[in-house]
């Protein structure tokens, strides 16, 4: 095999965005796609020319038309389909929230590993390069130490029938975009926080639509913190900085602002000069289908790895925890949280 057969589950918005990475990149080709509806995949299937079309995602599952699938479900089907989609000899790549409970991340990491099947995260931003060279400067301490780093994401929702603002289907601002800057704050500091604090409103259908959190790290008296929040009701933005104590990165649409403009990565010396610091081109959703390219062609793991990913989804539910609890929320080992915990 030198070539990944990819096929899509659903028709899905975001098909518009891997559609084409597929089709640029080097060792993949799209092969089929599946939908809940025949009459919508059929003609969804000759408007983006794609070879075969099932009209059912069990019929694509278990067919041998593709070797991986990109799952771009709502949030609440991705661990019962990327679970079954291995169990048929699929590899995964999983939109973000991977899933909505730390047992469902368990139950699909210990299905990968049964399989041999790659599973991953479909975080695009961490694969690029404006990401890559920001996670070099921290790791190679040209900031000193981090001290604090902070992102925020957010957008607004006008369709009240939109699937992130229904309760059941894992809606709400921070399992839509906040997990970018909860990711972010993962990437940076290296590691999970130790406790969080976090503070939500919450608007129609009783969801969720406007977050802001608190991320702490270490028991070692550094005071190292992230400052996340995400939003359904405000303008388009993304943004991004680290603080270091020998200077600052801050990191324009740090997560995505496609059709936007240039990325840029700028360095804030400690006496204000700002220094920019070059960022190659590279299509944003690319890297990411590269990279399972990658795993599974080259059998080296995927990029982001599984703990990582089981980290994003216990730090959100930690947040939504405490804002809900207005208590500091204390993350621990297991599948539970040290849950009103006070500071
Ligand atoms: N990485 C990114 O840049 C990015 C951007 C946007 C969204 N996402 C993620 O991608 C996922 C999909 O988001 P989207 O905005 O593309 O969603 P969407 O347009 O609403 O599509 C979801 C698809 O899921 C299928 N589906 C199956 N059961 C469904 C149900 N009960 N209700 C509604 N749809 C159902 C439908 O396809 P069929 O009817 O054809 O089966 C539908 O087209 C989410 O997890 C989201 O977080 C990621």
């Amino acid at each position: 095999m030198d070539k990944i057969r990819w096929g899509l589950l659903s028709t899905a918005n975001i098909n518009r965005r891997l559609i084409p990475a597929i089709r640029a990149s080097r060792r993949g080709a799209l092969a089929a796609v599946a939908s809940r509806n025949k009459a919508r995949v059929d003609s969804y299937a000759a408007q983006w020319e794609i070879p075969q079309a099932f009209a059912s995602y069990e019929a694509l599952l278990e067919s041998d038309a593709v070797d991986a699938v990109y799952i771009g479900l709502p949030n609440h089907l991705h661990a019962k389909w990327a679970i079954y989609a291995m169990q048929q000899g699929k590899h995964v790549l999983c939109e973000k929230p991977f899933a909505l409970s730390l047992a469902e991340v368990d139950e699909m990491t210990a299905v990968s590993q049964q399989t041999g099947m790659r599973l991953a995260e479909a975080f695009m931003y961490r694969h690029h390069p404006q990401t890559k060279i920001a996670g070099e400067w921290v790791r190679n301490g040209r900031l000193g130490d981090i001290l604090l780093a902070r992102s925020t994401f957010q957008f607004p929702l006008e369709n009240p029938e939109n699937i992130r603002l229904v309760p059941e289907f894992g809606g709400g601002s921070l399992w839509d975009v906040g997990v970018y800057p909860v990711s972010f704050a993962q990437f940076i500091m290296g590691a999970p926080p130790t406790w969080v604090w976090g503070d939500q409103w919450l608007g129609r259908s009783n969801v969720e639509e406007s977050f802001s959190g608190q991320l702490h790290y270490g028991n070692d008296g550094s005071g190292r913190v992230a400052q996340i929040s995400s939003a359904f009701r405000a303008p388009f933005y993304t943004w991004a900085e680290v603080l270091g104590t020998k200077g600052r990165l801050s990191l324009n649409r740090p997560f995505t602002g496609l059709n936007k403009g240039a990325r840029q990565l700028l360095f804030h010396h400690p006496d204000d000069t700002v220094e920019e610091i070059p960022v190659p081109e590279k299509a944003l959703y690319l890297g990411e289908v590269e990279d399972m390219h990658a795993a599974i062609l080259d059998n080296r793991p995927p990029y982001l790895s599984l703990a990582e990913t089981r980290h994003h989804v216990q730090t959100v539910l930690a947040l939504y925890e405490s804002a809900r609890s207005k208590q500091a929320i204390y993350l621990t080992n297991d599948l539970s949280f040290a849950m009103g915990t006070k500071r």
